[in-house]
């Protein structure tokens, strides 16, 4: 079948492998017509897209437009900054009155977990979501998964650790149901302090020492500490958290194998991963940026087969 079982994407835990395998190959065949000389299809001409960012980005918000461009849709983008939400406009009526200028579907990227899963309660378009606060950042874990098919042939039986701060990061949670849905084993590394509870309770192992989660691993997926999702401290410095949890050339070469390195960005070099790991042959972190824009158009452009296209 070659339709997703979705009609938004707003969370990997509601998506099945087969679709995460028909965004997969859809994206092969979008990665290939992006190194074209000629970089564009034709394919969603009749679709308009809202880009809505009620929170900071660079690399989800670039590559969502350069994705939506490349498929020849038409495009708007919102900044909750310089809109009417700063006078007190609802999101419910901002989405609205963005829609009444005949939208057919919402990117969104929101602060507050679970506020795409609102919006496609409320208004009639398809949603995305590009990350709800500390809940889910759907296309972040595809792009990743995407990423690690590439660099090591398949997900499937690799072992993957996230490292850092999890507790506020919506990219660990997707990451972790996609990666489980495709088949590999996941464990978690960082502060007891940024490990959530429920952790164990969906088939993920904590690993408190950092050396010997990377002996353990094939990857390591290194996470940005989410200072401004903290109320108060969760350890003692930046200085002994980088002692503990952060990699660095020395560690790498102390492993008996050579892993993969990732982050989603943005990094805070020399915190949680020095410079010469990150631009190291070791890391896919630019792989992971440039399948970004391959990832979102093979999500857009399945999601939006599935809509009625407004008439005109
Ligand atoms: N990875 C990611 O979501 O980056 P941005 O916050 O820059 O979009």
């Amino acid at each position: 079948m070659n339709e997703l079982s979705v009609n938004h994407l707003l969370g990997i835990k509601h998506l099945t492998q087969a679709d995460i395998q028909l965004i997969f190959e859809t994206a092969d065949h979008f990665k290939e017509v992006i190194n074209r000389p000629i970089k564009k299809v034709p394919s969603l001409r009749d679709i308009t897209i809202a880009n809505l960012f009620f929170e900071n980005s660079t690399r989800t918000r670039l590559s969502f437009e350069l994705a939506e461009k490349r498929l020849s849709a038409d495009v708007i983008n919102f900044s909750a900054a310089s809109s009417s939400v700063k006078k007190g406009e609802t999101l419910i009526d901002t989405v609205n009155n963005i829609l009444s200028m005949k939208v057919d579907m919402v990117v969104m990227r929101h602060p507050n977990p679970g506020a795409g899963v609102f919006l496609s309660q409320h208004i009639n378009a398809s949603i995305i979501n590009a990350g709800d606060g500390a809940h889910e950042h759907p296309t972040q874990a595809l792009l990743d998964c995407y990423s690690i098919r590439e660099r090591l042939g398949s997900v499937s039986g690799k072992k993957v650790v996230i490292v850092g701060d999890i507790l506020h990061s919506r990219v660990a949670l997707s990451n972790i149901f996609a990666l489980q849905l495709l088949g590999a084993k996941v464990k978690v590394c960082g502060p007891k302090t940024l490990v959530p509870k429920y952790i164990e309770k969906i088939g993920v192992e904590v690993e408190s020492n950092l050396k010997a989660a990377l002996e353990w691993c094939d990857v390591a997926n290194m996470l940005r500490i989410q200072n401004e999702r903290m109320d108060i401290s969760y350890f003692p410095s930046t200085r002994e958290y980088t002692q503990q949890y952060g990699v660095n050339r020395v560690l790498l070469d102390s492993l008996k194998k050579e892993i993969v390195i990732m982050h989603p960005g943005p990094i805070n070099r020399g915190v949680e991963i020095t410079s010469d790991v990150a631009d190291s042959k070791q890391s896919i972190i630019l792989e992971q940026v440039q399948n970004g824009v391959a990832i979102r158009m093979a999500v857009i452009y399945l999601l939006a087969s599935k809509i009625k296209v407004h008439e005109s």
